[in-house]
């Protein structure tokens, strides 16, 4: 892209973002979330750390593969993009993964702060100048698009960033990547250290430079803005703002400033934003962490308007209280009421204005759904179908199918459930527990059947629509409690971690979706130790026809 004022959305929720606690995702969700992202527009997919365990490897190989080669909304398929810390044998194994993609590119990483390098590298300044001439060069004798980043650049010193950097580019650095790895500049300081790295950087008109910012203080998209500003023109992001610690750039908020402020940066991108509700959905719903109500964009309030001041002003003219429409993102406003009466042809055409295409056979089994549903509320809206169709396309290959469920409970007796459940054999398993609640008693139940040592880490039900009849999601996260096949390395601090699983459920009856949410958590759980194979692809939905 030769546009000066073009800016490259290199997408690391695969990677960083899977970094957040409990973001585990199988390699089938990540290839779906791969291909949703190539469909919105993402230039540049980071698509895991290949040397974290082989299944880290495997997963960025089918990525490579299957959505390294998929023609995107440019015209070209994506970059596809491995990260490797500074040594041979995880450049080897990001360059095995990387391979298959039309576009390959490596990317690699050493610290370059005072306290990084004295406490953990436990290198001298000289010593790291040396190893980041020695990798880069390593890395580009497998690939010509090779991406560094000064680990901890925020808190580096300046001027020897300058000659990092350089030593990098003249060993072959194609893409420069600033992160603010904890969180800790301003604006004003993250912009001028950018301006400064253009400045004074030998080389550095021949490269693009791109900002990775953390969100430890709210200041992640002010930051990247702030960088974008000062000339950087790749801005690292993650979908929802998902990733270590208070996580990463969010992606629809970098998207909607450059676009909504157009005048104001000057800067173009080539991202679709419509289908950024779309993603936030998927995103959300395969790693188990929803989405804060009053998030920027994708919250379920970013378009609602509450108060009577306002709702009387924006019947008036949308503009008084409005400065993005919601269809700018995704979000249609129905004008038609689905219920009880509407037939699947107008479930059909509500599904394709909300951006899912579906298949003859997803649409049958959507319809069914609607028509459970419909039994049971009287009006169906949008957050109703999306939290539908969600339920129905993003779960994991289910080892155990929930197939009938019944609980007593109340002020009178102790919480009992009886759960039925279809094994990986075929057979049909009835248990029933006690519990202190009803939630309890039916995992106890579900547990007797699986028989998967778990502790579970959170559970949160929220309420997709307001009334009494609302659907209700319901999000878990668990771990092993042996931890074996689980286990993976962090590309920061080197140490091995246990995995966590993530579930998701969604049902007018919160007890149902509690129930579904645990057993879709626990099938991932179970998919990981590897004796039940790696899940397929769940659904492959089409977007506005692309
Ligand atoms: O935050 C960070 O420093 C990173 C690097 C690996 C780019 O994620
Ligand atoms: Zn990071």
């Amino acid at each position: 892209m030769n546009d000066p004022n073009f800016v490259r959305f290199f997408d690391t929720t695969l990677r960083d973002g899977e970094q957040s606690p409990g973001a585990t995702l199988t390699s089938a969700e990540k290839l779906e979330i791969a291909r949703a992202l190539a469909r919105l527009g993402a230039d540049v997919l980071e698509a895991g750390f290949p040397a974290a365990s082989p299944d880290d490897l495997e997963g960025v190989r089918r990525i490579a593969v299957e959505v390294g080669n998929m023609v995107g909304p440019s015209g070209k398929p994506p970059i596809i993009c491995g990260l490797a810390r500074a040594t041979t044998s995880d450049i080897d194994k990001a360059w095995q993964a990387v391979q298959f993609a039309a576009r390959p590119r490596i990317h690699t990483f050493l610290a370059t702060s005072p306290i990084h390098m004295k406490h953990k590298l436990r290198m001298d300044p000289e010593e790291v100048v040396d190893k980041v001439r020695e990798m880069v060069s390593y890395a580009k004798s497998y690939c010509d698009d090779v991406e560094f980043s000064p680990e901890d650049a925020g808190r580096s010193d300046h001027e020897f960033l300058y000659l990092v950097l350089g030593e990098a580019i003249k060993a072959g650095a194609t893409t420069l990547n600033i992160p603010d790895t904890v969180g800790y500049t301003t604006p004003e300081e993250f912009g001028s250290l950018i301006a400064g790295i253009m400045a004074n950087t030998p080389g550095i008109e021949n490269v693009i430079v791109s900002v990775h910012c953390h969100d430890d203080l709210g200041l992640a998209t002010a930051n990247t803005l702030a960088g974008l500003a000062a000339g950087a023109r790749q801005a690292e992001v993650t979908v929802n703002g998902i990733g270590e610690r208070a996580g990463n750039t969010s992606l629809e908020e970098v998207v909607m400033a450059l676009q909504t402020r157009r005048p104001a940066y000057g800067l173009e991108t080539g991202i679709d934003s419509t289908q950024i509700t779309r993603v936030s959905r998927m995103v959300s719903n395969y790693t188990g962490i929803p989405v804060q109500p009053n998030k920027a964009i994708v919250g379920a309030n970013a378009f609602a308007h509450e108060a009577g001041i306002h709702q009387d002003g924006m019947l008036k003219h949308h503009m008084t209280y409005e400065i993005m429409r919601p269809e700018m993102v995704g979000l249609q406003r129905s004008s038609l009421v689905l219920g009880k009466h509407s037939g699947r042809h107008a479930l059909k055409v509500r599904l394709a204005d909300l951006g899912y295409d579906l298949t003859d056979e997803e649409l049958k089994e959507a319809f069914i759904r609607f028509k459970e549903l419909a039994d049971k509320k009287k009006t169906i809206t949008d957050a109703d179908l999306t939290a539908l169709i969600a339920d129905q396309l993003y779960q994991p290959r289910e080892v155990f199918i929930l197939n009938g469920l019944q609980v007593a409970c109340g002020t009178m007796g102790m919480p009992t459930a009886t759960v039925r459940l279809t094994g990986p054999d075929g057979a049909e398993y009835v248990q029933a527990a006690v519990g202190t609640g009803p939630v309890d008693a039916v995992y106890k139940a579900i547990d007797t059947v699986v028989e998967v040592p778990n502790v579970l880490l959170e559970f949160a039900v929220r309420s997709v629509t307001e009334g009494i009849d609302a659907i209700g999601e319901v999000t878990v996260r668990l771990e092993g409690e042996n931890g074996s096949g689980m286990r993976r390395t962090s590309p920061q601090s080197g140490l091995r971690h246990t995995r966590t699983f993530g579930g998701h459920g969604a049902d007018t009856d919160i007890i149902v979706a509690s129930a579904k949410a645990y057993l879709s958590a626990l099938n991932k759980l179970l998919v990981a130790t590897g004796e039940y194979g790696e899940p397929e692809i769940v659904a492959e939905v089409s977007i506005n026809g692309k």
